[in-house]
């Protein structure tokens, strides 16, 4: 459903090994319809202080109701725990729902950073602080 949930192909950058590898760090969220959100999180095994958000997706129908913000704060709180300081996350210069809801979660939005995943692929870059429980 992702392709629907974004507007454009986005399927070919959520292969499986995120679900089988990366699920303890995940969140689903479920409605009386159905799937209504998930987040796709990791805790860094190269940089001991950082986490990383690869996708967060809410249904349409569930949208403006804070359950992104939800999602964030939970994985916040998962990554914070494990002791992480830093939250990272990037999307496409088109996306510019993604870049008010991380502009709104706090994030410091850095780009689009030129060439940031391969020639011609530019990416706006998301960083944000997380307290020390
Ligand atoms: C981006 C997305 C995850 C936001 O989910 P959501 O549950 O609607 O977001 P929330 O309700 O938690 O919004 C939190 C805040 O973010 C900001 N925000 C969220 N969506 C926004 C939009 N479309 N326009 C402007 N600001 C927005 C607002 O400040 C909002 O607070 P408010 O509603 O009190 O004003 C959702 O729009 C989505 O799934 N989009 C398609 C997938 C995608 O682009 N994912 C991100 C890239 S990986």
């Amino acid at each position: 459903m992702v392709d629907d949930w974004w507007g454009r192909p986005i399927s070919a950058s959520l292969p499986r090994l995120f679900l089988d590898h990366f699920h303890r760090t995940s969140l689903v969220a479920e409605d009386g319809d159905g799937l209504a959100g998930f987040l796709i999180g990791l805790l860094s095994p190269s940089l001991p202080d950082s986490a990383y958000v690869h996708f967060v997706g809410v249904a349409p129908r569930a949208r403006r109701g804070g359950l992104a913000r939800d999602l964030y704060q939970r994985f916040f709180d998962l990554a914070a725990a494990e002791g992480r300081t830093k939250v990272k996350a990037i999307t496409s210069p088109v996306n510019q729902r993604s870049i008010a809801f991380h502009t709104a979660m706090g994030f410091t939005v850095t780009g689009p950073v030129a060439d940031y995943d391969g020639p011609a692929v530019d990416r706006v870059v998301f960083q944000r602080e997380l307290p020390l429980p």
